[in-house]
């Protein structure tokens, strides 16, 4: 039965219609509550951690109903793919995996649920309806509250069931979660996005700009500092323009104030875009001790030609105004960006100026892409003039400068003192525990087990690209 399809034109619509906060919405019965009693799910995420932080609650959900988590899909009786629709290659991941449990499918029972971003796209509805008629259930990012009737429905109807508004999105405030550390812990700021950047599909997926309450949130990391947490990250997608979206609304800088009296240990937010940080911000971050001093903020393209298409809003030159002054209120804040390169047109100068931009920042760290058309977006009817062989190559070009200055940036460290928050036994080395600075940078510690879950001081001994090594002390 088909309840609801993505429909990109309302997805585009933005209007003044007030928000509704949901404190009831999702809703578990007695019945529900027993659907996955001596059953399996497993979460599948891809994307980013606004997919991490809603796959926490998934896996909530499904808990509240029973099912006992596992970690490999192959054993699962539910699985659950929470996808992302950013570029071409994430949706290439989730459909090579939907065919792993297609043919897992003619030896067992296994339920399919479809969720995330891609399940807002109208082509991708498309073809799961037609071609995929075998998932389950598909749920767009605006219902997942409704993921245990939407279960039960396609359990009990043996049909798949497809529930994906495109409206402008609510704020559900009743929602449980899992989280998946013990120490390190998300907390939605915002959803959505109203920025609209030529290239992106997020506004489409995600809905409109809507903030939490303030009191909702701190709530959270006051709960949160009750349970032990030592460290909060604000999740939006343009953290700084928390508030903007209702009337006389404390802003990020106040936002963040409040965040720090809780008390917590260490704040970080992301994702920061440069157009609206504003200096009250910074004020907030170089007052308090426990705001870390750690910024992502994208640059995308260091041409001015090049952003305007992108519609990004600001000048290569004020995005360097903003940098230094960060640099030169907080001395040791670490800078990370995002860039795309082979952007409709850019032309071989205009990608040397990206390049320039990265000369002049030598950021600390850079997720580097390609650029990918999204379905519907404005960039995507843009003359897409340069050869995919063009564009790996200035990839590969501003990869390797990326990776100098990370490298840089690391051996700078070399032989000073720093905190870190030692999350458990290092991936690496079974003798080693890992854990990241205040400037978020991933270090492998000789230390001791107790350690685990505390900040401690740690010398830096070694400085490699992706990672440091050090050990503990006084
Ligand atoms: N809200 C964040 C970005 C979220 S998406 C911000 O504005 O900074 C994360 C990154 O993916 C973006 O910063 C951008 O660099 C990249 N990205 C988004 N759409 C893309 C596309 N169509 N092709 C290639 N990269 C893209
Ligand atoms: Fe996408 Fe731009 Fe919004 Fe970031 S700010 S999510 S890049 S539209
Ligand atoms: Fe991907 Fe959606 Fe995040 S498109 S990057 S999961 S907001």
């Amino acid at each position: 039965m088909e309840k609801s399809l993505p429909d990109y034109k309302e997805a585009r619509r933005r209007t003044k219609e007030e928000v509704k906060i949901l404190t009831d919405a999702y809703i578990i019965d007695n019945e529900l509550s027993k659907l996955g009693t001596g059953k399996t799910y497993c979460t599948v995420t891809y994307g980013c951690q606004a997919n991490v932080r809603d796959s926490e609650t998934i896996s909530a959900i499904m808990e509240d109903m029973s099912f006992t988590r596992v970690e490999d899909m192959k054993t699962a009786d539910v699985v659950i793919f929470n996808t992302c629709a950013i570029r071409e290659n994430a949706h290439n991941k989730v459909f090579g995996n939907l065919g792993i449990i297609k043919n897992l499918k003619e030896k067992k029972d296994i339920l399919t649920v479809f969720c995330g971003c891609m399940a807002q796209e109208e082509s991708v509805i498309k073809m799961l309806t037609e071609k995929y008629k075998w998932v389950d259930v598909i749920l767009g990012t605006h219902n997942i509250h409704n993921l245990p009737k939407l279960l039960s429905e396609a359990i009990d109807k043996n049909e798949q069931v497809v529930e994906v508004f495109s409206k402008e999105g609510d704020i559900v405030e009743n929602l449980p979660v899992r989280r998946d550390n013990k120490y390190k812990a998300f907390v939605n700021i915002m959803y959505g996005c109203d920025k609209f950047c030529t290239y992106c599909i997020v506004p489409y997926t995600r809905g409109k700009q809507r903030s939490r309450r303030i009191e909702d949130i701190l709530n959270e990391v006051n709960e949160l500092v009750k349970d032990g947490y030592k460290e909060v990250t604000l999740l939006g997608q343009n953290v700084n323009a928390y508030g903007k979206d209702i009337e006389n609304y404390p802003t990020m800088a106040n936002l963040l104030e409040e965040v720090a009296k809780t008390g917590i240990d260490r704040i970080r937010f992301v994702t920061s875009h440069p157009w609206d940080f504003t200096d009250e911000m910074i004020d907030v971050i170089a007052k308090y001790e426990n705001i870390m001093p750690y910024f992502h903020l994208p640059v995308q393209a260091g041409s001015n030609r090049i952003l305007k298409l992108m519609g990004r809003r600001y000048t290569k030159e004020s995005y360097l105004e903003l940098f230094n002054k960060i640099k030169e209120r907080i001395p040791n804040a670490s800078i990370t960006t995002d860039i795309i390169v082979g952007f409709p047109t850019e032309t071989k100068e205009e990608f040397d100026e990206t390049l320039d931009i990265v000369n002049t920042c030598k950021y600390d760290g850079a997720f580097t892409f390609i650029y990918s058309p999204r379905e519907n977006t404005p960039a995507a009817s843009m003359e897409d003039n340069i050869s995919l062989e063009e564009k790996e190559e200035r990839l590969q070009i501003l990869n390797k400068l990326v990776n100098k200055y990370y490298k840089e940036n690391n051996e700078k460290l070399l032989g000073k003192v720093v905190p870190v928050l030692i999350e458990g036994p290092s991936d690496k080395n079974s003798n080693l525990y890992s854990g990241y600075t205040d400037t978020m940078k991933l270090v492998n510690v000789e230390c001791d087990p107790s350690n685990v879950g505390t900040i401690i001081n740690v010398e830096i001994t070694e400085a490699k690209t992706w990672s440091l090594d050090g050990k503990k002390v006084k």
